[in-house]
């Protein structure tokens, strides 16, 4: 599936150009892969990221997965003192987590966050005056203080109201619930989500289960149930495959994905890069198509003389994975691919 992970020395050799000026040094950080952990989250590939999307310290940088902060961090460290970042997310939680930790590279006017959804990021950071950046990061899915708070209905080892929409904190989502979600399907339009967004091989006998069952209010009942449609060998992976579905269907995370992956090459001044970090296979094939050809099918088109037409540079062959020093420290990590690409200069017109 994923394969080899390319050295860093080889991956992120810069073109001369705008880009170069902090590019001459590696930007590393230091070697433990916890450093930027809170009790929020800890950011994966941390050191990756920040040497990967940083080619000036002065520049402006956009986190677009804020969460714990962990990553915005990490950038602030190495960005000199007129470097900026900007931290966008849906859950009031993590900006209030975020704006904590990072209290006084705020009031320092080098960090500043932005409520919403990065698929607006054009719209959010327009109404921020804020026309070009130098990076983005967006770090996909969702952070370990929303799986662990019960309340949010993410994890299938806590009992809570089968909710799951990452917005629900910011008070006014109007989206639907995974329960409201459940109720309205039909068996076969369960088992399609299953199959389509959990890749689950049992889609069809849980999808039968679920609607036997009728209505669902928490996260306890809805784990219930498909235990008792799987064998128990295969309960846990099969309950993390279950969820994962749901959660990536209440919050269109496919379709954001896609709309954020335009709308960052939109963003990007030439020479700007793009990192992503996935967690499934879904979001990582319309990462790795996009940043590579610029659209979202995978799409090999060519100029006349056969030479690839597309906005970008891509930096990663393969995507970039954790250390086992960094699985070790922190499971999370081990399904972590990032990817990153530079965005060409724009053709000269003659
Ligand atoms: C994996 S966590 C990011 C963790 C972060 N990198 C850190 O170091 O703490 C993903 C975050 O992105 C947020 N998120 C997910 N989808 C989003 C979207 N479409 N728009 C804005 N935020 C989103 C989640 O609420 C969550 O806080």
């Amino acid at each position: 599936m994923f394969a080899e992970v390319i050295p860093m020395s080889q991956q992120f050799q810069r073109p001369s150009g705008r880009g170069a000026r902090s590019a001459g040094r590696p930007v590393s950080l230091s070697a433990d892969p916890l450093r930027f952990a809170s009790a929020y989250h800890a950011p994966v590939l941390a050191a990756e990221v920040v040497d990967g999307l940083v080619t000036d310290r002065a520049g402006l940088y956009i986190d677009g997965t804020l969460g714990g902060g962990g990553h915005s961090a990490a950038l602030l460290d190495v960005l000199a003192p007129s470097g900026h970042v900007i931290g966008i997310d849906q859950d009031g939680e993590a900006l209030v987590a975020s704006e904590e930790r990072l209290v006084d590279d705020a009031q320092a006017g080098r960090f500043r966050t932005l409520r919403g959804n990065f698929a607006d990021m054009e719209d959010l950071l327009a109404d921020a005056n804020v026309e070009a950046v130098d990076g983005i990061l967006l770090d996909l899915g969702i952070s370990s203080h929303q799986i662990d708070e019960a309340s949010r209905g993410f994890a299938f080892s806590a009992d809570g109201p089968l909710d799951m929409r990452m917005d629900a904190m910011s008070g006014d989502s109007g989206g639907e619930t995974a329960a409201e979600l459940i109720a309205r399907l039909d068996v076969q339009s369960i088992a399609d989500l299953l199959r389509t967004y959990g890749e689950e091989p049992r889609a069809w006998s849980i999808a039968n289960a679920i609607v036997e069952h009728g209505a669902f209010a928490t996260t306890g009942e809805l784990a219930e149930v498909v235990r008792s449609a799987v064998p128990a060998k295969v309960e846990v992976k099969t309950l993390a495959r279950v969820f994962q579905a749901f959660r990536i269907a209440v919050n269109d995370e496919m379709g954001v994905l896609e709309r954020s992956l335009e709308a960052a090459l939109n963003l990007l001044r030439p020479g700007g890069r793009l990192a992503v970090i996935s967690y499934h296979s879904l979001e990582d094939r319309r990462a790795k198509h996009f940043l590579r050809f610029g659209n979202l099918q995978g799409e090999a088109k060519k100029d006349f003389y056969g030479n690839l037409l597309t906005p970008w540079n891509l930096l990663t062959r393969k995507p970039i994975m954790a250390t086992p020093e960094e699985i070790h420290a922190n499971p999370r990590a081990r399904s972590a691919r990032l990817r990153i690409s530079e965005k060409k200069p724009e053709p000269q017109s003659s």
